[in-house]
């Protein structure tokens, strides 16, 4: 752990923050921790050899929590017994998703009406989680009335760093984030507190950091949209200058994600409904991409309209490098109106089914 700056931190995205994804980010300026996706644990739950990869084969040289999503007390001790067999910086609980498949469960952000069953978990989590054990959560679920008696549940059982998306689950991803209740979480919390929820570049982080004291950022979607945000947040904090990206570089950023997230195709037939799928999967992340290329929304339409490998490349260029719009800068904050839909975590699609589908 570095020592003086604000920490930073890449928010776990179901199916986005794979090994491959956490490779190109690492490419452009890792940030300090990465995050699992959320391995779900239930009576027969196994651990999820894709997500489990991104532990084993993470050569990032930055610490990876997994994130475990459940509330049955033995088989949450039980896979995070065995999530501890492997090189993991710690086990950290999501009492945050807010889809409603997973709250009618009474896991995720379910969890946050029922102080009791969370006092139970995080007393069990604790007393196996040899390394460090870590909460993501939301400030309530419909309302932030058990705010406080939660986080003084998280002080008693001695969590070692707390990640506090300032919404309420009902709250899903409409509206502001209420910064307010995740400065009341630094103060009222003993472990460094990680500000979470809409935090679009590195000034907006200073700002978020200054305003809650929180003791770092955790970012998700604009990390997505701009997979240098870490490297600038440090050269921020360093008051070292800051690196400026230009279109040409989200090109090839483009270019390391296809290469990166690629399947190896076994046959030439496997190889045409493969390009079909990965176009469709680089166009969840270009959803986010799109909001720091043109204000209007040009790329963003015209990338979704893509269908071959060829026909994306082809926008990506119009857009991106023809003519001299490769020395123009990459806008620092996402263009305002342009919509990267949907961005309910529970949405994500598996890559089989992903063909027509946006996150
Ligand atoms: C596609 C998607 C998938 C997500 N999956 C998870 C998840 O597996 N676990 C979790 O704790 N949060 C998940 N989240 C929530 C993010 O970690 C984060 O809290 C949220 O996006 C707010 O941060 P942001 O405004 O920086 O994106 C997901 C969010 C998105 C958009």
């Amino acid at each position: 752990m570095r020592t003086g700056l604000p920490l930073s931190a890449l928010a776990p995205m179901q199916d986005v923050t794979t090994l491959p994804f956490m490779r190109t980010i690492s490419s452009c300026g890792a940030p300090d921790y990465f995050f699992t996706e959320y391995f779900r644990v239930h009576a027969h739950s196994r651990l999820e050899s894709h997500i489990l990869e991104s532990i084993t084969e993470n050569e990032t040289g930055r610490p990876i929590f997994a994130q475990l999503i459940g509330e049955d007390l033995d088989q949450m001790e039980r896979t995070a017994l065995a999530l501890q067999q492997y090189p993991v910086a710690g086990i950290d609980l999501n009492m945050g998703c807010p889809a409603p498949k997973v709250y009618k469960k009474n896991v995720g952000g379910g969890l946050l009406r029922d102080p009791d069953k969370i006092d139970a978990l995080l007393g069990r989590l604790r007393s196996v989680c040899r390394g460090l054990f870590t909460v993501k959560m939301r400030i309530g679920f419909e309302s932030p009335e058990h705010f406080e008696a939660i986080l003084d549940c998280i002080n008693r059982h001695a969590v070692d760093l707390l990640s506090v998306h300032g919404r309420t689950v009902k709250e899903m991803y409409r509206g502001a984030v209420h910064y307010d209740f995740i400065r009341s979480a630094v103060q009222r919390s003993r472990c460094p507190v990680l500000a979470n929820g809409n935090v679009t570049s590195a000034a907006s982080a200073a700002a978020v950091i200054e305003y809650t004291g929180a003791a770092g950022v955790m970012i998700g979607r604009s990390a997505i949209r701009n997979p240098w945000i870490f490297r600038q947040l440090r050269e921020t904090f360093e008051g070292d200058p800051v690196y400026q990206p230009r279109l040409a570089d989200v090109r090839s950023y483009v270019d390391r994600l296809w290469e990166n997230t690629r399947f190896v195709p076994s046959s030439e037939r496997e190889d045409v409904s493969m390009e079909a799928r990965h176009v469709a999967r680089m166009k969840k992340f270009l959803n986010f991409v799109a909001q720091g290329v043109d204000a209007e929304g040009a790329f963003l339409h015209r990338m979704r309209r893509a269908r071959t490998r060829a026909e994306l490349f082809r926008t990506c260029d119009a857009f991106l490098v023809a003519g001299n719009r490769g020395g123009l800068p990459f806008a620092d904050e996402p263009f305002a109106g342009l919509v990267a839909r949907p961005t309910r975590e529970g949405d994500a699609k598996s890559l089989s089914e992903c063909a027509a589908a946006t996150w």
